[in-house]
Formats: structure tokens, sequence, C-alpha cells
């Protein structure tokens, strides 16, 4: 598919129209920062292990070690990471429409790419947090195999500063979704497989609501049938034509 066909000219037209667009982006629009996505076979070290099997709040209890040895190999991936051209172009068009962008991401490359207020929906790789005082922080990038990182004001054992398969959702991140696709005239989702709820029901209840719904994904998802234009090819490479599309109009 050509640059032409990811910017038809009714959706450049309804994109410099709106008044406010809400964005939920996933693991595909990191894909082409090199950090392999949910669904594709993980490479390396942990490629026998499924997230399901590491990430939820039975696993760590029980093998606290096992579950933190992954998650900072998965920060060791982030840092070594760039955020690359899609992320950059949602940056760009942030400082020039009212944008919420809201992330199933936990690998911070959107706030590295510049965006503001990022709604993290699923926590941040790089913050351990204590459930039992409520101390939060920037944790290790590496270090020894099988150390679990403890609290240093009650040191209880801390955990990842992500959401875990099964947990519910915090608060503030909901309710910041919620009100994103509630004001939204316009809902972009990008990258994402929109299997996993709730973050999937935001694009649906945005176009309940009347909004414009574009996806930006090169696969089908279920939420392809209800996207007003499904553009078919990499974030990195049609949210920058996108952008380059709109600028005549500026
Ligand atoms: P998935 O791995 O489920 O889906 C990634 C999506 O990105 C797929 O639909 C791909 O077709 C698409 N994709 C791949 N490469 C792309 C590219 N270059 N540009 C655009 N799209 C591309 O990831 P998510 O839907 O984000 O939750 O997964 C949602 C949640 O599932 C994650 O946040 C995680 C997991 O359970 C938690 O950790 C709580």
């Amino acid at each position: 598919m050509n640059d032409l066909d990811w910017t038809p000219a009714p959706l450049i037209e309804r994109l410099r129209q709106a008044q406010r667009i809400a964005v939920m982006t996933g693991a595909g629009i990191s894909a082409e920062s090199g950090i392999p996505t949910f669904r594709d076979d993980a490479d390396g070290l942990w490629s026998k292990f499924r997230p399901e099997q590491l990430a939820t709040p039975g696993a760590f209890s029980e093998d606290p070690a096992t579950t933190w040895d992954w998650y900072r190999w998965r920060r060791q991936k982030v840092a070594a990471a760039h955020p690359n051209a899609g992320h950059a172009a949602l940056a760009a068009l942030q400082t020039e429409v009212t944008l919420d962008l809201i992330t199933q991401n936990v690998d911070g490359l959107h706030l590295r790419a510049g965006s503001t207020d990022v709604v993290e929906f699923h926590g941040n790789l790089f913050e351990d947090r204590c459930d039992a005082c409520g101390y939060s922080g920037t944790g290790a990038v590496a270090a020894e195999a099988g150390f679990v990182p403890h609290c240093p004001r009650c040191n209880a054992v801390l955990r990842p500063g992500v959401v875990l398969f099964g947990e519910m959702i915090p608060e503030d991140g909901l309710s910041a979704a919620t009100a994103a696709s509630e004001s939204c005239d316009l809902f972009l989702s990008i990258g994402t497989s929109s299997q996993v709820y709730p973050a999937a029901s935001f694009a649906e209840f945005a176009k309940a609501r009347g909004a414009t719904l574009v996806e930006v994904n090169p696969e089908y998802t279920p939420l392809t049938p209800l996207a007003d234009y499904a553009l078919t090819g990499p974030a990195a490479e049609v949210l920058p034509a996108l952008l380059a599309a709109l600028a005549p109009h500026r």
C-alpha cells in the first residue's frame, strides 16, 4: 500500500476539523523501535515463557525472583531502544491540536519522544512500587540474576510499577481514558490488537458516541470493521505520512 492510501483526502479534512483527538496506542507503535509485541514470539532468553506465566499476581507472589529477572530483561531491552518516527509524529501532532494520548505500553517511549500528559494505562516498566506502604521510585535496570528489591521505607518486597495480568486498572488511568473518549471527535487506535479490555473498550465507546474512528495497524483486528478509516501499514510510516499530508493546511 502506498502513502496515498494512508492519507485519503476526506480523512485529512476530518483531521483538520477535529476539535479534540484521543489516541490509544499499543505494542505495535514500538515494534519499529525493536520492542517485541505481545503476540509476536519474544526473542532470546525468555522466548519459552508467556507473559501470562510471569506477570500475574500469583506468579509474582510464588516466585518474585523469576518475575523480576524477566522485568529487568525488558528494562534493558527498552533502555537500549529509541523512539521511532511514529512516536515522533504523535509528539509533533500534539503541539498542533488538542490531543489526549493514552498508551497501553509500559516502555515510556512516547514521553522520550516528547509527548506530554501521557496516560500510561498499564503503568511504567521502570518504576518500582511497594504495595505495603505506597512507596514508588525508579528501579534498577540491571542487577544480578534472582535479585528481589525491597522497599527502602518498609522493607517489603517491591513490585514492578505495571499492571499485572488480571489486575484492575488504576482509577486515574480509567478516568482519564474515559474522559478522553467522551470528549473526542476523532479517535486514533494505533498498533493494538484491540483484544485486551478495558483498554480496547475506549475506541468502541468513542465510536458509539459519534467520533470518527481511525485505526493504524498492518493487520486486521476486531476493531477494523468498526473503523471509518483502517490505515493498513506500520505506524512509523503511516503517522509521518498523515502529519505530512496535514502540513500544507496548517
Ligand atoms: P499486541 O502484541 O497484542 O498487539 C500488537 C498489535 O500491533 C497487533 O495488532 C499488530 O498487528 C500490530 N502491529 C505490529 N507491528 C506494527 C507496526 N509496525 N505498526 C502498527 N501496528 C503494528 O499488543 P497490545 O494490543 O498493545 O497488557 O497488547 C495489549 C496488552 O496486552 C498489553 O498492554 C499487555 C498485554 O497483556 C499488560 O501488560 C497489562
